[in-house]
């Protein structure tokens, strides 16, 4: 009996010890594309591996902001990131802002011919010699315009100070419709907006809604003039140092988390216009077909304005892509 209880103890505490801690961080709200999948993979892996796993979560950049999640990683501080693509750029993984060009990806079927065929493998690839293993891509959505004024024609922009992400992309986006763009990190969004800092933003409605800028926004316009998602990211020399059952358990779940997320992004996004309307705290203004044709027409030359950083065959297999999809 007592042999027992003091194995069960012996047991137990060796057990802890060997529990595998892996912390997930990211910069957005729990309740968005990223932060649900999050959860979903840490209910998965947990499950997979018995428990020798325990994924710990950080959302809303309450341990790194947006750049240095990365720098965490390569040193080993945090085990998983899923940063958006717009975020390898100053990493020097310049490939990445490719899916922040303007109107590069028409739909989400284009997107999926994208990042499950070899485009996306050989964009992974990439992330390999700064340490990083890219296990999925998480979607998040289109992008809407916020301000304190409707943005309908190019001219509306001018002089418009517009928060971006560090992306040269956005960059030369924002720069090409007379706006004059800001670099933040994402947890200083609102507060920018609230103070006047910036007068408006590009993001998600899942995030304009999560992290409350509707309420510092008099009007949002929706343009879906791109988009936002994600790459899930590991340490390599942590990955690759994990026992291969506890590997594969983890692969399996963020298969399966990966499919939660993209199959819930699109409706986690118009569920969030949605709510963003029906607040009242903002104004939603629709563009007509000849308004998103001006915006787009404003827009496009970033395309070729950004050939020689991101590569011109990469951009033209993104256009091979949306053709073979009929677009
Ligand atoms: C941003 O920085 O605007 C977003 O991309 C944050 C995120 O991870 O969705």
């Amino acid at each position: 009996m007592l042999a027992g209880l003091l194995l069960a103890h012996f047991g137990g505490a060796a057990f802890a010890e060997n529990e595998i801690v892996i912390k997930f961080s990211h910069v957005v709200a729990p309740d968005t594309p990223k932060g649900k999948g999050a959860v979903r993979f840490k209910e998965l892996a947990e499950k997979y591996t018995n428990g020798r796993v325990k994924i710990e979560i950080y959302p809303n950049s309450q341990l790194y902001k947006d750049k240095e999640e990365l720098e965490a990683l390569q040193l080993g501080a945090v085990q998983i990131l899923a940063p958006s693509m717009a975020k390898f750029g100053p990493l020097g993984v310049k490939e990445f802002e490719v899916f922040d060009l303007p109107y590069i990806i028409p739909n989400k079927a284009v997107l999926d011919r994208i990042e499950k065929g070899p485009v996306g493998q050989q964009l992974l690839k990439k992330l390999e010699p700064k340490g990083i293993t890219g296990l999925a891509f998480w979607d998040n959505g289109f992008k809407v315009m916020t301000a304190n004024k409707p943005l309908r024609a190019p001219q509306d922009y001018e002089g418009q100070k517009l928060r971006i992400q560090s992306s040269k992309v956005l960059e030369a986006q924002m720069r090409a419709l007379g706006a004059s763009p800001q670099v933040l990190a994402f947890s200083e969004v609102y507060q920018a907006m609230q103070t006047g800092v910036v007068d408006g933003n590009e993001n998600t409605p899942s995030n304009v809604y999560s992290q409350k800028m509707h309420e510092v926004q008099k009007y949002l316009t929706v343009t879906n003039h791109g988009y936002i998602g994600y790459t899930v990211i590991v340490n390599t020399k942590f990955w690759n140092g994990l026992p291969d059952d506890i590997r594969k358990s983890l692969e399996r779940a963020m298969n399966e988390a990966t499919d939660y997320v993209n199959n819930i992004a699109q409706k986690e996004n118009s569920d969030a216009l949605d709510a963003i309307k029906s607040s009242g705290k903002t104004q939603l203004v629709a563009l007509t077909p000849d308004e998103v044709k001006a915006l787009r027409e404003a827009v496009m030359p970033v395309h070729k304005e950004m050939e020689s950083r991101i590569g011109k065959e990469l951009i033209a297999s993104f256009y091979a892509e949306a053709k073979a999809a009929g677009y």
